[in-house]
């Protein structure tokens, strides 16, 4: 009988779930986020996970990193194949340390453990009966969110870099591309376990990007959204369909405070049901900061569970060489002079001229900043760092978002509305895909809205409002839930 019951509540669930579905003819997926099911939903859904239980996770997540290695695929071998290509370089398949555990609910907690040293299961278990046990009797931290103002000297390294040009480097982090497999270039390869369809790489990066903000939020970083990111955001505070990782900027100085943290695997059970494992692991030739395209991410947050990602680049004033002016680099270096020029150069010598006093007065004045993929900019328009709501969870964007997106993508690309097959719904203010399954739901779409009103106020006026700052249950599916459902969905229930 109660097996009779927990089925039928299944079979409600499900076609709640799936019964608009077949209605359209986009490729739109009606989801239910977990927070709007009943309680008793929520149960059945925890039990049809084959024994799954959220409150295991950070005893399953020492067991796995004591483990060593089970879920890595590649081996050393086929990497030292890739060394083999000298543009490559020489690469090292490094294992990944972990020096600490840090658990985060509405606070963080630090539970370090020291590699080779692991505790095990049972001694974690004794000291961890459950999570809620471990957090209870906690003052959960309130954040007390501000816009941050940016100086020249939050772009200075204040320790000396422990590299210099001259030490023997290979690329630090590694994608699947290495391996010649395109499509799996935005997975770190010590993670990586399989390939994940559109539809769930955006929940993950959902859940990675809100992770981030809380962390980095309670740490007070000075990092905000940038590139392809900022982007997402302009249009609709959401991640692009069409983008694979997720980038944001940090200054050198939080950076440097971002460092001691390196080695750590954040455990994140503020969204509730679907806590998130991370490891933030830092590039050891952050310091050197030439141009170099195996090095130019300075760190990763990294999901261990999809090895999917936060591309983490510094910006600081250190050392910019004459390269920067070559290819497309007077252009760009011209515009960040000229925000509005939006044409092609054609006397390349005149404005040659021009961009060097310019430059060279700034670098005196330390007005200027860069990422070792030398994007430029001025420490005014990143200034100040205004908190504002992406992807339902308070982040921080640049002051003079228009600028910087004006400046990496012109013009044209801020109207637009159609773009590689999928089409910004103007109504809904999504991108949506004939053929590629997305996710829409009320809770969306009422933090769309919500957005929409948010973004006139960071944008137009560079400025928040503390009561617009709502933070937003999670929206997404996580794929394990998904993926419970599909199947049995296929076969007709
Ligand atoms: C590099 O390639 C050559 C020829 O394919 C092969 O003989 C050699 O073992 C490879 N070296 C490494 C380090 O894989
Ligand atoms: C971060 O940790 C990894 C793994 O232990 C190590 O290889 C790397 O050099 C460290 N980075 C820095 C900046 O120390
Ligand atoms: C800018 O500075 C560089 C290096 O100090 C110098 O060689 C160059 O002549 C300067 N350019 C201008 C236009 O002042
Ligand atoms: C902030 O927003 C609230 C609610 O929308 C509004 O009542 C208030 O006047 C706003 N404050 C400012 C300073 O704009």
């Amino acid at each position: 009988m109660k097996k009779l019951i927990g089925f039928s509540l299944f079979l409600g669930i499900l076609s709640f779930w799936w019964s608009r579905e077949s209605d359209r003819e986009d490729s739109e997926t009606c989801t239910t986020p977990y927070v709007y099911l009943s309680d008793q939903s929520r149960s059945q859904i925890d039990q049809l996970q084959d024994g799954y239980d959220p409150r295991r996770f950070p005893i399953e997540a020492l067991h796995y990193l004591s483990a060593g290695n089970e879920k890595i695929l590649f081996s050393w071998d086929a990497l030292v194949d890739i060394s083999n290509k000298t543009e490559l370089g020489i690469y090292h398949m490094d294992r990944f340390n972990v020096n600490q555990v840090v658990l985060m609910k509405k606070n963080l907690h630090y539970l370090s453990t020291v590699p080779g040293n692991m505790p095990t299961v049972l001694q974690v278990s004794s000291i961890l009966s459950t999570i809620d046990d471990f957090f209870r009797g906690e003052t959960p931290y309130i954040a007390n969110y501000e816009a941050y103002h940016l100086t020249p000297s939050d772009f200075k390294f204040t320790a000396p870099s422990p590299h210099t040009n001259s030490t023997p480097r290979y690329r630090y982090f590694k994608e699947g591309s290495l391996l010649e497999q395109p499509h799996l270039s935005h997975y770190d390869l010590r993670f990586y376990y399989n390939r994940i369809e559109p539809i769930d790489r955006l929940a993950i990066l959902h859940r990675i990007a809100r992770s981030w903000f809380r962390f980095t939020n309670r740490l007070e970083l000075r990092t905000w959204i940038s590139h392809g990111t900022l982007l997402g955001y302009y249009f609709n505070g959401l991640v692009m369909p069409w983008d694979d990782d997720l980038d944001v900027q940090v200054t050198a100085l939080s950076f440097e405070k971002l460092k001691e943290y390196n080695g750590t695997v954040l455990i994140d059970y503020d969204d509730g049901f679907n806590p998130g494992k991370y490891l933030i692991d830092i590039n050891p030739w952050y310091g050197v900061r030439s141009k170099e395209s195996d090095n130019k991410i300075d760190a990763r947050f990294i999901d261990v569970d999809s090895g999917l990602y936060i591309d983490i680049t510094t910006l600081s004033h250190d050392y910019i060489d004459r390269g920067a002016f070559d290819d497309g680099g007077l252009t760009e270096m011209y515009k960040v002079f000229n925000p509005g020029f939006d044409q092609i150069m054609t006397e390349t010598d005149k404005y040659l001229k021009e961009v060097e006093e310019k430059f060279n007065q700034s670098m005196k004045d330390e007005g200027l900043v860069f990422c070792k993929d030398y994007h430029v900019y001025n420490v005014d328009e990143l200034t100040p760092l205004i908190p504002t709501v992406f992807e339902g969870e308070v982040g921080y964007v640049p002051g003079n978002i228009q600028n910087l997106l004006l400046r990496e993508y012109k013009r044209k690309s801020l109207y637009l509305y159609e773009y590689k097959g999928f089409i910004f719904d103007k109504i809904k203010r999504m991108w949506t895909h004939k053929s590629i399954k997305y996710e829409y739901n009320d809770l969306m779409s009422k933090f769309i809205r919500h957005h929409e009103s948010l973004r006139q106020s960071t944008i137009k006026r560079r400025t928040f409002n503390t009561s617009t700052l709502i933070r937003f249950d999670s929206f997404r599916v996580e794929p394990w839930i998904r993926k419970k459902y599909q199947p049995a969905y296929k076969q007709g229930i």
